[in-house]
């Protein structure tokens, strides 16, 4: 059942072992330098309060030096990173050192962070925890932390060269956290230009959460694997983002990020921002005649499907009356390009890349307000 894919970021390989067990540390060390790391000196390994019985059960009777860290976005912060750097330079990490990153979105993003900064860059591996680290956050080089109160303001491109992903650790993973990494999921699916992994997603059961049977654990193994291939191979194409390619991976994003910064950080997950977001970009494909209408049905029912918000007036906008906040956080956005936002929207195969300036300036606000008729 294990899959292996290897795939190559501006010239930097990364393999990432989909398994069903944690891997050991020993495995780690070997597994690094056989794929062309450099030999391993010292090694540290950073985990959150959850992910902590899994450093252990990765170290089993080793002793080796830890960094635990807070959990959740609100640690996504220089405090973090300061911690990590601080901690490897305690345990005497050279630029032969391995920094090993056991957790979700959070944990990787920022050890990754910090490895890539470590005496100009030290050695990284990534063991994802959570659905949303295996489909996205962990594959593709993007590292970073939150701040200013904005996400993932500073950051730099950093691929680990080995990643894995213990389907054993997603049996602890909260019903939230399932429904935050399908956000993700579905995201990846819609980009698809193949359609497979949609029709995929639409034949699992809207609750994977009864993961101990067999069928239960290749359906989803099988998802991860698909989504792993087709964010590697965009990545591949654009592994800076610096043409239109990688920017396909943002689809939701930019409606997303505005509303997690509008809202407050940590407020609402990023897999249910994303997918909020997935429904707004339809509604904005469907204003500029880009996303047919059939295509946006498929896309918001998969949504509903797995109980996400898909109201137009995101209600904790609303609670907090912070539509104008969400406007200037949009205003802000780092997805933009040449100081212009730049929003992702779906066709009827895969999806589009379009600029603001194609977009009437008052279209985002009806609809993220909900006074846009998108009826017809
Ligand atoms: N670098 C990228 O390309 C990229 C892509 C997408 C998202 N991200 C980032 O990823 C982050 C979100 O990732 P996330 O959703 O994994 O968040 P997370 O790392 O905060 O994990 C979510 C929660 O689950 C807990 N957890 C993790 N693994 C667990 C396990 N096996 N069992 C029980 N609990 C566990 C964590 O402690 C946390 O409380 C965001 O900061 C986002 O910006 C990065």
């Amino acid at each position: 059942m294990n899959q292996e894919y290897t795939f190559t970021f501006d010239k930097t390989p990364s393999c990432v072992r989909i398994q069903e067990e944690f891997p050991s540390i020993d495995r780690i060390c070997a597994d690094f330098e056989l794929i062309g790391g450099a030999v391993v000196g010292q090694v540290l390994l950073v985990c959150d309060t959850n992910t902590e019985y899994i450093a252990r059960e990765i170290l089993g009777t080793q002793n080796r030096p830890w960094c635990v860290l807070p959990s959740g976005e609100t640690a996504k912060n220089w405090a973090s990173v300061e911690a990590i750097l601080s901690a490897g330079k305690e345990a005497g990490l050279g630029r032969d050192g391995l920094f090993i990153g056991v957790g979700g979105g959070v944990v990787s993003d920022l050890t990754a962070f910090a490895a890539s900064v470590y005496m100009r860059g030290a050695g990284l591996c990534l063991v994802s925890t959570t659905l949303l680290g295996m489909v996205d956050a962990a594959v593709g080089g993007k590292t970073g932390f939150d701040l200013f109160g904005m996400k993932n303001v500073a950051g730099t491109f950093y691929p680990a060269l080995l990643i894995y992903m213990p389907l054993d650790s997603l049996l602890s993973l909260p019903k939230a956290e399932w429904k935050s990494g399908m956000g993700e999921l579905i995201k990846t699916a819609v980009l698809d230009d193949t359609g497979a992994l949609l029709e995929h997603l639409q034949s699992l059961e809207p609750e994977p959460l009864n993961f101990q049977d067999r069928t239960s654990r290749e359906r989803i193994l099988a998802s991860i694997a698909r989504s792993v291939q087709i964010k590697g191979r965009i990545v591949e194409a654009d592994p800076k983002e610096t043409g239109v390619e990688r920017a396909r991976l943002n689809l939701g994003h930019t409606f997303a990020h505005a509303l997690e910064s509008a809202v407050g950080l940590g407020q609402v997950s990023h897999g249910e921002a994303v997918a909020w977001g997935m429904v707004r970009a339809c509604e904005l494909g469907y204003a500029l005649g880009i996303t047919p209408r059939e295509r946006g049905r498929v896309i918001t029912s998969l949504i509903k499907d797995w109980a996400y918000e898909t109201r137009a007036l995101h209600p904790l906008l609303e609670e907090q009356g912070r539509t104008e906040a969400f406007m200037g956080a949009l205003g802000g956005d780092k997805k933009k390009k040449a100081g212009k936002l730049r929003f992702i929207v779906p066709r009827a195969q895969g999806v589009q890349v379009v600029s603001a300036e194609a977009i009437e300036t008052d279209l985002v606000e009806r609809i993220i307000c909900g006074t846009l008729d998108t009826s017809r």
